[in-house]
């Protein structure tokens, strides 16, 4: 029985917008998903935002708007990401949604009557004057052993010692800057320990071709662990206020939104099921009997972040809730991109944008490209290195792949009215089309998708010598070796159908133009029709660019040109968020469409204190090579000097910036850009007419002067 595939990607928190580490980890996705319907199989591949928890609650109170409301906005800019990048989700849907509350009702109800649901009275920090408790990312104080200040209550930044917010010297919380209090509170847990469910996820993880070897020793370690390391009961409940799915038998209790985030997969495939698109797309049963169906596999594509989650909570909590609930097949974790070496912040997205990607043109199958080329099937992280991908696309797509067609095309629709005629028989040539499919085939089912390339682009290379080696600009002069030309040129758009076909999970779009436009298909590839040899096609038309190396500056200095788009006021909002960290529960991000100051949405005072805004000196001001807009700045800050890019080259002088003060962002996270690491913000003011005018502070002010 053909396999019919229920796939699904993490669900991204909806407290921002997407960043490029989504943008990723949806691009393996597709690619293989892809890939599974040119097979022919049947695919229902699923996403959904990810709504509830107390960032999200806490953003959304910061802005004055409802948690919906935030969440709703954030969701109505995903279609520009998913269709910018040809994401090809079958359905997208919300974990604030009456399938996700049914469903994660009902999964907590099963768990209690299995007998793995208990209640404990815990011990928490609780803000007094915000009259909640405090998530550990939310509670700051003094680091018990190396006595850094300000480090968040998990973890000190400075010496990495993991300890509990108790264990904090003079804890406040984040929210009100009030001395937290101990209080205890009833919570509900999953009895994760339980024999049962111990060797239930020995069972599961350990079940050959389930997770990646990586993976696998992972779940192990943390399934044999002992003593203090031993598996521990999870905590599922959070009191109000909490945004989340109420408890049923527990008044003024939420489920944790990691209880309910997974279940949102099975939520996004019932809502999908029930708006028709399950039918359409061939399957015709209902969404219980779907689930239930032995050929059904369920596939999860994560990143390395949230292994935890989903091999041992996640399929525990589904094995024992019982059918039509069925442990996933497969959970494939994928590592984390960085840009040009350099850590992204997962809160605020750093490195590239990749709105700013397609806004100023990039072709989004040139990341597609780039991200397959550099990704195998175990868990490493991937790096975006700019001139690395210009490099990449320029020589394989443009030079190697694109250029095949756009040479033995022409002569094709000048000599043979675009007829193909293959003299010595296509039988040897379909041969080797199956081999070579058949190679890249494995390589894509086992998500080694760098190796396909590989393979595609050696391929590509062939087909250009032998191309080459007929020499076709020869033979076109030459009125009796007619038939030579129009060999040489038939086998070269073989090879080039067969190169598109193997490409097509990848280059959606392209494939698609050359299926219709140069071999007139009716419908995009197939796997099989790289084997069949072309007997006409059309005139070509230009199919793909090569890369401007200036593209990438100018997708690199977005980041740094805050006066030239955006106010001061709204970028130094943004500011805000990188105090923020990776955590599920740190505090919420600012979103980086700031509606226009006169409108923004006000902040506490609280939250403008996170900002170290600071004097500083600007010490030398100079050009950057190859930058439009930039200008690097060295600041003197009293204490110390920082390197700041900035993009404000449309402006100023460099000479008439050297000594003069202005105010700097101080506590910006680094940002590595493509001419070096920007370690903060000068601040501008700027609109439609113009700017940008750096800020300047009044006489007597000094390097190092705190902004308040
Ligand atoms: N909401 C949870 C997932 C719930 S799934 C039931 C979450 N959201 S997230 O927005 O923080 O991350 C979504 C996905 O993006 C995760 O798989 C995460 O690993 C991935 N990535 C986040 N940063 C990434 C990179 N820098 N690179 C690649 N993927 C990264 O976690
Ligand atoms: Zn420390």
């Amino acid at each position: 029985m053909a396999d019919k595939l229920f796939v699904t990607t993490a669900l991204p928190y909806a407290n921002g917008p997407f960043h490029i580490g989504h943008i990723m980890e949806y691009i393996q996705a597709d690619i293989w998903v892809r890939f599974q319907r040119m097979q022919g199989h049947q695919v229902h591949f699923v996403g959904a935002d990810d709504a509830h928890g107390a960032p999200i609650m806490l953003k959304a109170e910061a802005e004055g708007i409802s948690p919906q409301d935030l969440v709703g906005r954030i969701a109505a800019g995903r279609p520009r990401y998913l269709q910018g990048f040809h994401i090809s989700f079958d359905h997208w849907h919300s974990t604030d949604s009456p399938e996700n509350v049914a469903l994660s009702q009902d999964v907590y109800r099963r768990l209690k009557a299995a007998g793995l649901i208990y209640s404990k009275a815990i011990e928490q920090f609780y803000d007094p004057v915000k009259g909640m408790f405090l998530p550990d990312r939310y509670i700051k104080g003094e680091c018990p052993n190396c006595h850094s200040k300000d480090q968040y209550g998990d973890a000190c930044e400075v010496c990495s010692t993991v300890y509990a917010p108790t264990d904090l010297i003079e804890p406040y919380s984040v929210l009100t800057r009030a001395k937290p209090v101990l209080k205890s509170s009833e919570h509900l847990f999953f009895r994760l320990s339980d024999p049962k469910c111990v060797d239930f996820l020995n069972d599961w993880t350990t079940t050959p071709g389930r997770l990646q070897p990586q993976v696998a020793n992972k779940a192990r370690e943390w399934l044999s662990g002992k003593g203090e390391q031993a598996l521990g009961d999870w905590d599922i409940s959070r009191d109000a206020p909490y945004f989340g799915i109420p408890i049923p038998d527990a008044p003024g209790k939420y489920f944790y939104v990691w209880l309910d985030a997974p279940i949102g997969y099975l939520a996004s495939l019932q809502s999908y099921f029930a708006s028709g698109k399950a039918r359409a797309n061939g399957e015709p049963r209902s969404f219980e009997q779907f689930l239930t169906a032995p050929e059904t596999k369920q596939i999860h594509f994560i990143g390395k972040d949230i292994i935890y989650f989903h091999t041992l909570f996640w399929p525990a909590m589904l094995k024992f809730a019982g059918p039509p609930y069925k442990v996933p097949d497969n959970v494939y974790v994928h590592g984390f991109i960085t840009v040009s070496g350099e850590k992204m912040s997962k809160s605020r997205g750093t490195g590239i944008s990749p709105l700013r990607y397609l806004d100023i043109g990039m072709n989004p199958e040139w990341l597609r490209y780039y991200i397959a080329a550099k990704l195998n099937a175990n868990v490493e992280d991937l790096d975006f290195n700019p001139d690395d991908f210009v490099a990449r696309i320029n020589s394989d797509l443009v030079g190697k792949y694109v250029n095949i067609a756009s040479r033995a095309a022409n002569f094709i629709t000048r000599h043979f009215e675009g007829a193909l005629a293959y003299g010595g028989g296509t039988e040897a040539l379909r041969q080797e089309a199956a081999d070579i499919a058949q190679q890249v085939r494995d390589s894509y089912q086992g998500r080694e998708f760098g190796r396909a390339m590989r393979e595609i682009m050696a391929r590509a290379d062939r087909i250009n010598q032998e191309f080459d080696a007929r020499q076709p600009w020869v033979l076109a002069k030459d009125p009796a070796r007619r038939a030579d030309l129009q060999d040489a040129c038939s086998r070269a758009l073989y090879g080039f159908k067969l190169l598109s076909v193997l490409l097509a999970p990848v280059l959606p779009e392209v494939a698609a133009r050359v299926a219709r436009e140069l071999f007139g298909l009716g419908r995009p590839f197939q796997w099989s029709d790289a084997l069949e040899p072309p007997q006409r096609i059309a005139a070509y038309q230009h199919l793909m660019t090569r890369v401007d190396p200036k593209q990438l500056d100018a997708l690199f200095e977005s980041e740094a040109a805050p006066a030239a788009s955006k106010t001061a006021g709204a970028e130094a909002a943004r500011a805000g968020a990188a105090a923020s960290s990776a955590s599920r529960e740190s505090p919420a991000t600012m979103s980086p469409t700031p509606p226009p100051a006169s409108s923004a949405a006000s902040i506490s005072i609280d939250e403008f204190k996170r900002l170290d805004l600071r004097v500083a000196r600007i010490v030398t001001a100079e050009h950057v090579t190859g930058a439009d807009k930039l200008l690097k700045l060295t600041l003197d800050l009293g204490a110390e000097t920082r390197t700041v890019f900035a993009g404000i080259k449309s402006a100023y002088d460099p000479a008439t910036l050297t000594g003069r003060l202005t105010i700097m962002v101080a506590n910006l996270a680094p940002r590595k850009m493509k001419f070096g690491v920007s370690e903060g913000m000068v601040l501008a003011a700027s609109n439609e007419s113009g700017g940008p005018y750096l800020l300047s502070p009044d006489s007597g002010a000094t390097p190092g002067m705190r902004v308040s």
